[in-house]
C-alpha cells in the first residue's frame, strides 16, 4: 500500500498564545505540524512500519498487534512526535471479558479489537493528554456495547493523574453511526468533539466511510473522536477531510477525522 501525505497538511492552524498549545488530533482508518497525536486502525505491522519510515524520522509509535500482543495482526497505533511529547505511561486492553488477555475476542465480536492507551506529557509546558485509539467489532453489536462500556471505565481511570483531571481523548473507527446504542453509552460519559466544536468551525465532510466507491448513496459517519473532560480546551476546528484526490486514487475507504483545539500548556 502507498501512503499520501498531503492532508495532514491540509488545515492551517491559529497561533497559540503563550498559555495554550496548539493540538490536533486526528483518527484514520488506513484500510489497508503542530503537536499532533494521530490514531489510526487497520495497520498491520509493516503498515505501522510504512507510516513510521513515511512520517520521517521525527515520528514514533505506540501499539502492539491485537492478535498476540506484539507484531502480530492490526495495530491501533497513536503516531507521536517524541521531540514534543514524552511517552509517560502506555497499555493495550483488549475489548473482550479479559481486557488484559492478549487475542482476546469479546462477546459476539468476529475477531480479537484492542484499545491502545497512551499518557503523554507535553515537553516544554509538562501539560497532560491520554489518547486512546480502538477499532470495534464490524459485525458483533453485542460486543461494540461492551466495548463502549469498557472504554467509558477505562477513561475514566486514565482521567485521574496525581490527583488532577487530565484530558482523555478518544478516537477510532467505531464501526457505529450516532443512533447506535454503543455510540450512545459513550456519547453519555463523554462529548463527541464534533459537538462541542461550534458548527462553524466545522469543514469538508460529514461522512466519514466512503468505501472504495465514488457512489455517496451508502456512506456513513462511523469514525469519531470523543473527549471526557472539554473544560479548559478551547476549540479550534472538527474536520472530515478526503481520501480521495484529483488523481482518483482511494487512500483508504475512511476519511480521516481531525479536531483542532487549545490545551492550557498548565493543568
Ligand atoms: C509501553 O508499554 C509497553 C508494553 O507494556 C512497555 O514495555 C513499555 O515500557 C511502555 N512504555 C512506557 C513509556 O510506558
Amino acid at each position: 500500500m502507498k501512503f499520501n501525505y498531503p492532508l495532514f497538511n491540509a488545515i492551517s492552524v491559529a497561533a497559540a498564545s503563550p498559555r495554550t498549545i496548539n493540538m490536533r488530533l486526528m483518527t484514520y482508518n488506513i484500510r489497508l505540524a503542530v503537536s499532533a497525536l494521530m490514531c489510526f486502525q487497520e495497520a498491520t505491522f509493516p503498515q505501522v512500519q510504512d507510516l513510521d519510515t513515511g512520517l520521517g524520522d521525527e515520528w514514533t509509535y505506540v501499539g502492539v498487534g491485537r492478535d498476540d500482543g506484539a507484531q502480530a495482526g492490526e495495530f491501533s497505533p497513536i503516531f507521536y512526535r517524541p521531540s514534543v511529547w514524552k511517552l509517560e505511561d502506555n497499555t493495550t486492553y483488549w475489548l473482550s471479558e479479559t481486557p488484559e488477555e492478549a487475542g482476546s475476542v469479546g462477546w459476539d465480536a468476529a475477531l480479537p479489537r484492542i484499545v491502545t492507551v497512551a499518557r503523554f506529557r507535553h515537553k516544554s509546558s509538562g501539560a497532560r493528554i491520554v489518547y486512546m485509539c480502538t477499532h470495534f467489532d464490524h459485525r458483533g453489536q453485542v460486543a461494540r456495547e461492551n466495548s463502549a462500556k469498557l472504554l467509558v471505565r477505562v477513561s475514566d481511570e486514565w482521567s485521574s493523574y496525581k490527583s488532577k483531571t487530565i484530558p482523555v481523548f478518544l478516537g477510532g473507527d467505531l464501526n457505529v453511526t450516532p443512533d447506535n446504542v454503543a455510540y450512545q453509552t459513550l456519547a453519555s460519559e463523554m462529548y463527541d468533539t464534533k459537538n462541542v466544536v461550534p458548527e462553524v468551525h466545522h469543514f469538508g465532510n460529514v461522512k466519514t466511510y466512503t468505501g472504495f466507491t465514488v457512489d455517496s448513496s451508502d456512506d456513513t459517519e462511523i469514525d469519531h473522536i470523543f473527549v471526557r473532560d472539554p473544560d479548559g480546551l478551547e476549540w479550534d476546528s472538527f474536520a472530515v477531510l478526503n481520501t480521495r484526490f484529483e488523481d482518483g486514487i482511494f487512500i483508504s475507504d475512511h476519511r480521516p477525522v481531525v479536531v483542532d483545539f487549545k490545551m492550557p500548556r498548565k493543568q
